[in-house]
Parts: C-alpha cells; structure tokens; sequence
C-alpha cells in the first residue's frame, strides 16, 4: 500500500522517544508531562460509583450535562463570564478539542500561525487537515510576543492562531493585555484564535490565568481548549473540552460526532459529581510548591533558570555553562550517563532553534525530583 505522508512532525513524538529513553537506562523521567503521584481517592471513588450505578452506556454528544453544568460554573466564577453548559462540548483530551478545530475551520492552503517554541502535536493537526502552519517565534529569552512579528505574518490566508497560555514549554502566562492586542491586531477579521488553556487551574505566586473567553472583541471568533488530565492529574483519562460561540460550538459538534461522537461515560460523571461536590479544589499551591522545589534544587547545580515558571507542568533551564553540546545531545546524554530524563527545547521549534535549553516536569513526588537533582550532582 502506498500510504501518504500526512504531516512534517516526528515519526515517534519527542515526549514518547524520551521516555522510552528513560526507561531503557532506568533513568528518572522528568521528560514528559504527567504526575507520578495517585490522582485524588474521592475522584476514584466517585468513578466506581458511576459504574456502579449504571453510567456505561453512551454519554450525550456533547457531554453529560452534570459535567458541562459544573464546567460552566468553574469558569462562570473564575473568569468572571456567562458561559452556558451549550458552549461547552466534552472530547476526549485537549489534543483531540484542538485537532477537532481545525478540521471545521481549515480549507487546504489555509495558514495557520503558531507562537514557538510550541506543543510539537499543533504542526501535525494543522497539516493533517490541510493547513499550512507559519511558525513565529516568541522572544528569546522572556517568550514574550513579538507583536510587530506577528502583525507581519498575518495575511489573507491566514485562517487560525494558536495560542497557549500557561503555556507548554516555557511556563510563561499571558496577561490581560496580551489579550488586547491580539484582540486589536485580529477582531473583525476572518482569524480564528484557539487558545490551548489546558493549564488554566495551575497558576503559581497568586497570579490569575486570563483566557481568550475573557477578550469580548474576540468572542465570536475563538475557541478555547481545556484538559481534565492537567486539572486533576490524570492525564491518562484523556478527557478535555471545547468552549465556543453558539454558532462555532454547532459547526464543532458537525464534526465531532462523526469522529468520536462522545466521551467516556464513567470518568465525565466522577469529573462531574466531583466538581459539583468540591468546586473550590485546584492544584496551584501542590505544583506551586514542586515548583520551588526543583528551582531550589537546581540552583545547587550548573543549570540556569531564565525565569521562573508563572504556570503549567514545567520548568525551562539552561545548561550552556556546564556542557557544550546540542540540546538533544545534551539531553541523551543526561538521560543515559546522568540518569535523568528532560525534553530538548530545539523538539518544540519547527526548525529545532537551540538555544541550550531543556525542559523539566515537576508535577512529581517531591522524592522523585530529590533523587533527580542528587543524580544530576553526582556527575558534577
Ligand atoms: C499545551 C498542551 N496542549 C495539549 C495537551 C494535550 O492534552 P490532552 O492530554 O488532554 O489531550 C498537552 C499535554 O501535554 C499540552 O501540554
């Protein structure tokens, strides 16, 4: 069979290379974004008790209403809006609610900018529904936009942006007024801004997460993307959810039903019935703290952190003063020699930029990142 190739990006994700990695050299896996840690015992709990009582057969498509009720609410009261549970739509995992997206919005030879270093699946999903993506760098070393940067690549073709905030590598959070002038430079036009906000709940130092439903110049022209997994540290549940316009969730949902049509009925009532039960739960303070652990930790070696997470799974550190090497040589070798695995930051650019930077998780056992930074010191 002649099979086409439908995307520029990776054979093998640089996330699963790595931690294959890290498992053949019995490494320590601070490569790719997931706790080590249980998921909290009421939310297992109440998942037994959904199957228990009969929630096994095919959710509505476009999500239980207990879920989409208690998403609605969240939101109502964080980001101070009026969403109603019909904007929302459950998929399964953000990857899916951002590949989703672009499958309604993109006609072949539509641009698609994305803001690098970027999440290495948005390359993919773009191509794969036709798009071409045009990649704009964020500025080094801050990751801040480079406004003039980004007016300049926007054109007639342009169909899409995506944004991420907290974002994923950097750990940089956008501000209201990042908003706006996204607002000022697309409002009006025929640009769709999907905002991947899949670490809305872990925002450190009393910082507020601002999302795109929050810009009224944008709200009939975005989508935002959330992910359960990161909410609740479950990423292996794989649940996520869309929040649109009415006019956007419809043409969302043409699409949807004829891929997945719905999600996992158990894990959306046990999200539901656990929101509903606890809605003031967040995990800021937990990854606030792991956060400062690591960069406490880290501070005793040779890396070199740009600026502290403001958000998400991760942090960004430099290790130009202690080896001279490429960032996936570096990261090889940390892995194998050092045993302990990080992400390369030239993985999440289209044209590997390496700037000497890897990323580390720390959403892990406060133990996990001791034994890391002790294996990392025992090669000084
Ligand atoms: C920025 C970003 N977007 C999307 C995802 C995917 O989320 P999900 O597992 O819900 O598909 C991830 C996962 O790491 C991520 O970091």
């Amino acid at each position: 069979m002649l099979l086409p190739q439908k995307h520029t990006g990776a054979d093998t994700t640089i996330f699963s290379v790595m931690s294959a990695l890290a498992a053949a050299h019995g490494a320590i896996n601070l490569s790719q974004g997931f706790p080590d840690y249980p998921i909290d015992t009421r939310i297992q709990q109440l998942l037994k008790e959904a199957t228990a009582q009969g929630f096994n057969q095919y959710a509505p498509m476009p999500g239980l209403p207990v879920l989409t009720e208690q998403i609605a609410r969240q939101k109502n009261r964080q980001l101070n809006l009026r969403v109603d549970p019909s904007n929302i739509t459950i998929c399964p995992g953000a990857s899916y609610g951002i590949f989703v997206t672009l499958a309604t919005v993109l006609s072949k030879g539509d641009e698609v900018i994305i803001l690098e270093p970027a999440y290495d699946a948005y390359i993919p999903a773009i191509e794969i529904n036709g798009g071409i993506p045009v990649a704009v760098p964020l500025n080094y070393p801050d990751f801040s936009v480079d406004w003039d940067r980004l007016k300049a690549a926007t054109n007639a073709k342009t169909k899409a942006i995506i944004v991420n905030t907290p974002h994923n590598p950097t750990g940089t959070i956008w501000s209201a007024a990042d908003w706006q002038q996204l607002g000022a430079l697309v409002a009006g036009r025929e640009i769709m801004v999907i905002s991947d906000e899949v670490y809305d709940q872990i925002v450190f130092d009393g910082a507020k997460h601002h999302s795109v439903l929050q810009e009224e110049a944008l709200k009939d022209q975005c989508v935002a993307v959330f992910s359960f997994g990161k909410q609740f540290h479950a990423t292996g549940w794989k649940i996520g959810y869309t929040i649109a316009s009415a006019t956007i969730t419809k043409a969302i949902r043409k699409v949807h039903q004829f891929i997945a049509f719905s999600v996992n009925t158990p894990a959306q009532y046990a999200l539901g019935m656990f929101m509903q039960q606890f809605p003031d739960e967040d995990s800021c303070a937990l990854l606030n703290s792991k956060r400062n652990l690591l960069n406490q930790l880290l501070a005793e070696t040779p890396f070199k952190i740009l600026q502290p997470a403001a958000g998400s799974y991760f942090q960004v550190a430099d290790y130009s003063q202690w080896k001279d090497m490429p960032d996936k040589e570096f990261a090889q070798w940390l892995t194998k020699d050092a045993g302990v695995a990080t992400i390369p930051l030239s993985a999440f650019y289209q044209h590997g930029t390496d700037n000497k930077l890897v990323r580390f998780c720390f959403a892990k056992e406060d133990a996990t990142l001791r034994a890391a930074i002790d294996k990392i010191k025992a090669k000084l």
